[in-house]
């Protein structure tokens, strides 16, 4: 039998707090939340939607380092940041805070001082690898070395070179990213979570017990379950984290996957804290049997969230259990892999510098290709057709109809219904249906298909005025045109409310449109409200006005007589050039990326000097180049070699060079002994030397000086 929950706790994944927020984060975690608990709350129901910044952890230090600044300084900018990105793209958390936080430390420390005192950690000593220079143990993605079986230089993880994972006690010559020092085997003593201890109980409760989670979801908590699992270091030999609160553990902090989800916790005691009137107590969200608890993250946190964070919580006892996880699968750019250390992403503050006012957008299209069951990827070009083609086209365009119609024949006034032709019982029978399947869609966290529901209205919308053409029937039939538009405002009304959840600045837009705020009495301010941790809707205002979510697929929204306000566009295409210039800066990135990487090629086997003297290199003054006729590929060279006689060398560049008489007046340098060639009919007396690039492009190698032509190189 279905459960009764009196509320929900939502949490989204606390990013980590050393970069910006992308696209892929975007996507993947905050607005398929953002659209759940929007439409919790349109629903009225009770629901606490957490996030916060992740701000422990090696990343942290890495950066710090990396920028000559301390982590704290580190934590503090990106916080702001990522906190300000969201605010911006409206994901309306009701508390987003930190692990820096002083109540959040203390919640962790407590939380690990009782599994320590319980006896519910097991302490074990192990051999790690330990940099004498600076005194201190070293981390897996700390430590460098030659990877034993490409070998290549590896991390201490993974070697990206042959991909294969690694343990850093397998690499040859182990030494320390940050100084470079030789590394030693030291013992040292941490606190591990016996995982293993649980598996029974984590069989029974995820395998048996939750059979309806996503299959990806349910498919890596079964991989995991099927391998044996061990017990895992809770604790970290690191000086940037929440100190270990035990006697003699100084100079170790906690895992920082063990203080983040405890990070949940411990921002809703400080929403509680600060607002008990409305939130009541922490533990009402945490630890009452009513209370339904879901976890919004992407694929990689599934085994903590899933297996490592349930286990400390069963383990403390009193906690309530996750009762889904809709975790989502990665989303790409551009057919690459997202990364930010390459550096490959679309980043939430640039986006908004080169699309102000356009967060509903990239909302759309990231729900639109969300990476629900499979990865997907983002392209620049299914942007703009998203935004051309689907909300301009559809959404935008039969909104727009309905109201400059109603403008242009009732001055902006709704008209009465008439009495219903069975094509409009059609239509209205047809938009009656969206709010259950909308419903049914998100109860099952399919937002993709749950958006298309929504866009359906809008489509429903545009084929009943194509059929009903008021514009032709207002010449013999007006009656009959008040009656249509009718209709098709109750249908731009229902699209207000449907795309609440989805696109909330554009559905605010247009209620203010069809409620302007001076027909509006004080009890329904909620029905135009962002959602932004507001109250959910109390009740009607007797006037039928009220756009609120229960009346969805309702045909008397607008009643007869209502004065709309002035209506505004509510999207606008996406230009070529827009788009050209995203996809330029993503070229560009690309090539930064393929220089930063490049390896010169392994130098060739040696030669003697005589074997080098046979070749007699000049310096050339170049005359005259040109394109070959008929070729794409050939230059025509005249070449000033010091002799007297004009010298003609041909040279496959040309792709290189658009316009060849740029190269008129460059000293050049040119093998003069070449052995002559035929090509297109020209004898070409020589080769011209040119250097490759990383990108295979080409520059033909010039001297510094004005040496004569003829002079020999050597
Ligand atoms: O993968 C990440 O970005 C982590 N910072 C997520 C942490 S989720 C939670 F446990 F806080
Ligand atoms: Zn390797």
């Amino acid at each position: 039998m279905e459960k009764k929950f009196k509320r929900t706790t939502v949490t989204s994944a606390l990013p980590y707090a050393n970069g910006g927020v992308h696209i892929g984060h975007l996507a993947g975690v905050y607005v398929p939340a953002d659209i759940y608990v929007r439409y919790l709350r349109l629903k009225g129901e009770d629901v606490m939607f957490i996030g916060g910044s992740d701000e422990h952890g090696v990343p942290v230090t890495q950066r710090a380092r990396k920028e000559g600044i301390t982590p704290q300084q580190v934590v503090d900018r990106y916080h702001k940041m990522i906190k300000d990105s969201f605010e911006e793209f409206g994901i309306s958390f009701d508390v987003y805070s930190r692990t820096t936080s002083a109540t959040h430390h203390q919640f962790a420390s407590d939380f690990f001082r009782k599994l320590y005192d319980d006896g519910k950690l097991i302490e074990r000593t192990t051999k790690q690898f330990y940099d004498e220079t600076t005194g201190t143990f070293k981390t897996d993605r700390d430590i460098v070395g030659e990877c034993p079986h490409c070998h290549a230089e590896a991390n201490g993880d993974q070697c990206e070179k042959c991909g294969r994972d690694l343990d850093p006690t397998e690499l040859i010559n182990p030494r320390s990213k940050e100084s470079g020092a030789q590394l030693v085997l030291r013992d040292t003593t941490n606190w591990f979570l016996p995982l293993n201890e649980y598996e029974g109980w984590l069989k029974e409760w995820i395998l048996e017990g939750h059979k309806e989670w996503r299959s990806n979801v349910y498919g890596q908590c079964k991989s995991w379950l099927d391998m044996e699992l061990q017990p895992r270091a809770m604790t970290r030999d690191l000086d940037w984290g929440i100190p270990v609160p035990v006697e003699g553990a100084e100079g170790k902090v906690l895992y920082v996957w063990f203080d983040a989800p405890i990070g949940y916790i411990s921002n809703t005691k400080e929403l509680c804290e600060s607002n008990p009137e409305r939130w009541g107590t922490w533990q009402q969200w945490w630890q009452q049997e009513d209370t339904r608890l879901v976890h919004f993250i992407g694929k990689d946190n599934i085994v903590f969230h899933c297996i490592i964070f349930p286990v400390m919580m069963k383990a403390h006892g009193g906690y309530i259990m996750p009762d889904n996880v809709p975790a989502n699968e990665f989303l790409n750019l551009e057919g690459d892999k997202i990364s930010t250390s390459r550096n490959w992403a679309v980043w939430l503050h640039e986006y908004l510098v080169d699309f102000p006012g356009k967060q509903d957008v990239l909302r759309y299209a990231l729900t639109a290709s969300a990476p629900e069951t499979k990865d997907n990827d983002f392209t620049w070009a299914e942007f703009q057709a998203r935004n051309n083609n689907e909300l301009v086209a559809i959404y935008g365009n039969f909104v727009n109809r309905a109201l400059q119609l109603t403008q242009k024949y009732y001055e902006g006034v709704v008209p009465a219904c008439g009495e219903l032709t069975d094509y409009d019982r059609e239509t209205i029978a047809e938009f009656k249906d969206v709010k259950q399947k909308v419903e049914n869609l998100l109860d099952n966290f399919r937002f993709r298909d749950a958006q298309k529901e929504a866009m359906n209205l809008a489509r429903i919308g545009n084929k009943y005025l194509a059929d009903s053409e008021p514009w032709k029937v207002i010449k013999t039939d007006p009656e009959r045109v008040k009656t249509i538009i009718n209709i098709s405002l109750q249908l731009t009304a229902n699209l207000a409310i449907a795309f609440e959840p989805f696109l909330p600045f554009s559905s605010k837009k247009l209620k203010g449109m069809l409620k302007p705020l001076d027909s509006l009495s004080a009890g329904n301010i909620s029905g135009v409200s962002s959602g932004t941790a507001a109250l959910p809707p109390t009740g009607g205002d007797g006037e039928g006005l009220l756009l609120t979510w229960d009346r969805l697929g309702s045909i008397d929204l607008l009643p007869a007589g209502h004065q709309l306000a002035k209506p505004e566009l509510l999207f606008e295409k996406i230009e070529d050039e827009a788009i050209q210039a995203q996809m330029d800066r993503l070229a560009r990135i690309k090539k930064e990326n393929e220089a930063a990487n490049f390896k010169a090629e392994p130098v060739k086997p040696n030669v003697s000097f005589e074997t080098f003297e046979k070749l007699d290199i000049r310096v050339g003054l170049i005359k005259d180049c040109q394109k070959v006729k008929k070729s794409k590929k050939l230059l025509q060279f005249t070449i000033d070699d010091g002799t007297g006689t004009d010298r003609t060398i041909l040279s496959g560049i040309a792709a290189f060079y658009e316009d060849p008489s740029v190269l008129v007046g460059k000293r050049i340098l040119f093998v003069a002994n070449f052995e002559p060639r035929q090509m297109m009919g020209i004898e070409s007396q020589g080769m011209i030397l040119s250097a490759v690039d990383f990108d295979d492009s080409l520059s033909v190698v010039t001297t510094t000086k004005d040496v004569k032509p003829g002079s020999q190189v050597g």
